[in-house]
């Protein structure tokens, strides 16, 4: 069969549908301890778990989310806090119509014998999936990544492919709907040839796993990078260029089928990232081209809130603007 029928596939492609209603997006707010820890020392807040469950209460909370955010991918932690009036994170995401999602991968480790890195996670995945399931998650992430610079060698693409599809595949048999992330770096000085044919093999070899592994992609979402160049790379390209390679490349390597196609924002600036999906939904295509970005949707609204509460609603209003810039830019109709 190309599908089996499971007891959550009516509710898998229900969440898969609703998650990529046109102008919607997602809303990924789900750095680890350390990463998010970093960022908030980068605007002088102090990494503990009650300046992290304040700063991600700002986010949940801005009104009207829910208007082009469809779901919203939270860290372990995140999805057992609440907010100050008690309220569960759960339950104030799905007030706004926002289903909550959970990172399920244990990150990164080096790869033995090369540069490279390898995504943990499997071992108790089914039973992890299962658990979040109870607590209300009703999707979920798992990030590997290859980098151009350091390889890709052979055992690092396949190692991202195959770990992708088994998590795919228990996390849809756990009522989760998997985001499928194979990150492939921007770090580097490569050109946007060679990452084309870097994301050429890395996607020809997700999807050749995820179909070995019976993984249902009307019920997943990829999430992969931009096809533009390293950021290092002295020849720049304009949104058009990176808009035309990248969908290039997912007219060749993704099944018309996949639910959404939400890219993470990898380090592009605020404008770029919302410039370059616009420039994609500029001709029609089968998918939903839609986004899932972190630091393009958060970066100004931390830098403006800095753990001072005076500023959240301003901060709330800097991450309405950006999701409804994004939301325009899913329908191809965002004006810089
Ligand atoms: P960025 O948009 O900051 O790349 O983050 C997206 C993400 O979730 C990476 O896993």
């Amino acid at each position: 069969p190309i599908t089996k029928a499971g007891k959550y596939d009516d509710e898998l492609l229900e969440t898969a549908t609703n998650m990529t209603k046109p102008g919607k997006g997602i809303l990924a707010m789900d750095e680890s301890n350390a990463t998010c820890g970093s960022r908030l020392e980068g605007v002088g807040v102090e990494n503990n778990e009650e300046n992290r469950r304040r700063y991600r209460e700002l986010l949940i909370t801005t009104p009207n989310l829910g208007e082009h955010i469809g779901g919203a991918i939270l860290f372990e932690e995140t999805l057992y806090q609440s907010c100050a009036d008690g309220t569960t994170f759960v339950d104030a995401l799905k007030a706004q119509g926002i289903y909550p999602g959970i990172k399920v991968d244990k990150g990164l480790k080096p790869l033995a014998n090369t540069n490279e890195s390898w995504c943990q996670g499997l071992d108790g995945l089914a039973d992890r999936a299962a658990e979040y399931y109870k607590q209300g998650a009703r999707f979920c992430k798992w990030r590997s990544v290859v980098s151009i610079p350091d390889g890709p060698s052979r055992v690092a693409v396949t190692d991202c492919a195959y770990g992708l599809a088994r998590y795919a595949a228990i996390c849809q048999n756990a009522g989760l709907v998997p985001i499928v992330e194979p990150e492939i770096l921007l770090d580097g000085d490569h050109d946007i040839d060679t990452t084309f044919e870097v994301a050429s093999w890395v996607w020809a070899e997700t999807f050749k796993y995820l179909a070995d592994n019976n993984v249902s992609f009307e019920r997943m979402l990829l999430k992969p990078s931009m096809v533009g160049p390293g950021a290092d790379c002295p020849k720049r390209s304009t949104p058009e260029e990176v808009a035309d390679y990248t969908l290039r490349m997912l007219k060749s390597r993704v099944p018309p089928a996949t639910a959404g196609i939400m890219f993470l924002s990898g380090g592009l600036s605020e404008l770029d990232s919302t410039l370059y999906l616009n420039a994609m939904n500029q001709s029609p295509n089968p998918w939903h081209v839609s986004f899932s970005y972190a630091r393009a949707l958060q970066n100004t609204v931390l830098k403006t809130w800095a753990g001072d509460d005076e500023k959240k609603d301003e901060a709330q209003a800097i991450l309405a603007r950006r999701t409804q810039e994004n939301g325009l830019a899913q329908l191809g109709k965002f004006v810089a």
